[in-house]
């Protein structure tokens, strides 16, 4: 169908499943466990109703929003998501450049078929990027890692903290099973196409605590960000170790079961904060489940700056590649809101 009759990012979602093959649609897809957290991630966010306000002169809205000093156009920003080949056979870089002429931060995965490199060459000049990093078991090549994304030119640096074992996902160890593929964790090198979420797991250090925050911050000039935060407490931590910003989230419902969605433990956080006096400690962004303009004004009424989003990137750039992905940036929103040119982005 012509993008135009794509009028949401369910209808991204439909037509993902038919391009995608069986297993990028299983990898993409997939929650752990049951996939109660990933259900929750969206009843949570149905489950928070408005109360809206009338007579308020709303003919101009700016939606454009600084994250770490860096301009935003909106306060939505490309999450990481490994594996962008599966979907389409580019990778990241249809991502890149999607983000780059809507004016918005993509955060650029360790684990992304592109190399760190390939993104970096794909932007436009002003435009930014957020590193994510898993911290691999061999430190040096993590400090390595971190200091080729500071040299060239990351934003931040967002350290993944919800994944010391990888989450069960069923459905994606199913289609590699009946596909009776490699085992790749058994393989020395793993070639980053192949074998999805299990191949991942030996990348990640395991061992990894607050401690660690110490040497991965004198690493680097770069602001950090802790993606995975899940209660008050945590939040309270990484406040008093001088994160400068932390992401709730559950990573979209596919590590812990059962784990709450981030718009719930957002409340949470805002008030440990409080309590502790840290409320202007850190930034604060959300992800998972966030489908709708509706889901993005109720975290940020609720005290988030600004929300990731993964699987819509990943199905509008497998369905439409660039195009899809720049349309999906916009949906929804009125075309006057979109303000890219208050940036001066071309
Ligand atoms: C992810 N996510 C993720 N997070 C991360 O820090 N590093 C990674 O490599 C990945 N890889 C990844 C792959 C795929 C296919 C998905 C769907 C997700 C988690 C991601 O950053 C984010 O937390 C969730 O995707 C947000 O939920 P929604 O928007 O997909 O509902």
């Amino acid at each position: 169908p012509p993008l135009s009759s794509i009028l949401n990012t369910f209808d991204f979602e439909s037509i993902a499943k038919e391009v995608l093959s069986p297993d990028a649609w299983a990898y993409y897809s997939s929650g752990s466990g049951d996939e109660i957290t990933l259900q929750e991630n969206h009843q949570a966010f149905n489950r928070i109703f408005m109360k809206p306000r009338v007579l308020v002169n709303v003919k101009k809205v700016d939606t454009s929003v600084e994250l770490l000093g860096t301009a935003s156009a909106l306060p939505i920003y490309i999450t990481a998501t490994a594996l962008g080949k599966l979907g389409h056979p580019e990778g990241e870089v249809v991502l890149t450049r999607a983000a780059g002429t809507r004016g918005i931060i993509q955060m650029i995965p360790t684990l992304a078929s592109c190399s760190i490199d390939e993104m970096v060459a794909a932007k436009l000049p002003q435009q930014a990027q957020w590193f994510q990093l898993y911290v691999n078991p061999n430190r040096n090549l993590t400090i390595d890692i971190i200091q080729k994304a500071e040299k060239l030119g990351v934003k931040a640096l967002v350290v993944t903290i919800d994944a010391p074992q990888l989450g069960r996902r069923e459905k994606d160890m199913r289609v590699k099973f009946e596909n009776d593929a490699p085992d790749v964790q058994a393989t020395e090198s793993l070639s980053r196409n192949e074998g999805a979420a299990r191949a991942i797991a030996h990348f990640i250090d395991p061992s990894l605590s607050w401690d660690d925050l110490k040497w991965i911050k004198a690493c680097s000039n770069l602001p950090l960000i802790l993606k995975g935060i899940q209660c008050g407490e945590d939040a309270v931590l990484a406040a008093q170790a001088g994160i400068e910003a932390i992401i709730i989230s559950n990573h979209g419902g596919r590590q812990l079961d059962t784990s709450r969605s981030a718009v719930e433990v957002l409340q949470e956080v805002t008030q440990a904060l409080k309590h502790s006096k840290l409320e202007n400690a850190l930034e604060i962004y959300i992800d998972g489940g966030i489908r709708r303009g509706t889901d993005i004004f109720k975290a940020l009424a609720l005290g988030a700056k600004a929300v990731g989003l993964g699987r819509p990137f990943l199905y509008a750039m497998s369905s439409y590649g660039q195009r899809g992905v720049e349309h999906l940036i916009v949906i929804g929103l009125n075309d006057r809101i979109y303000c890219a040119k208050s940036l001066k982005l071309p």
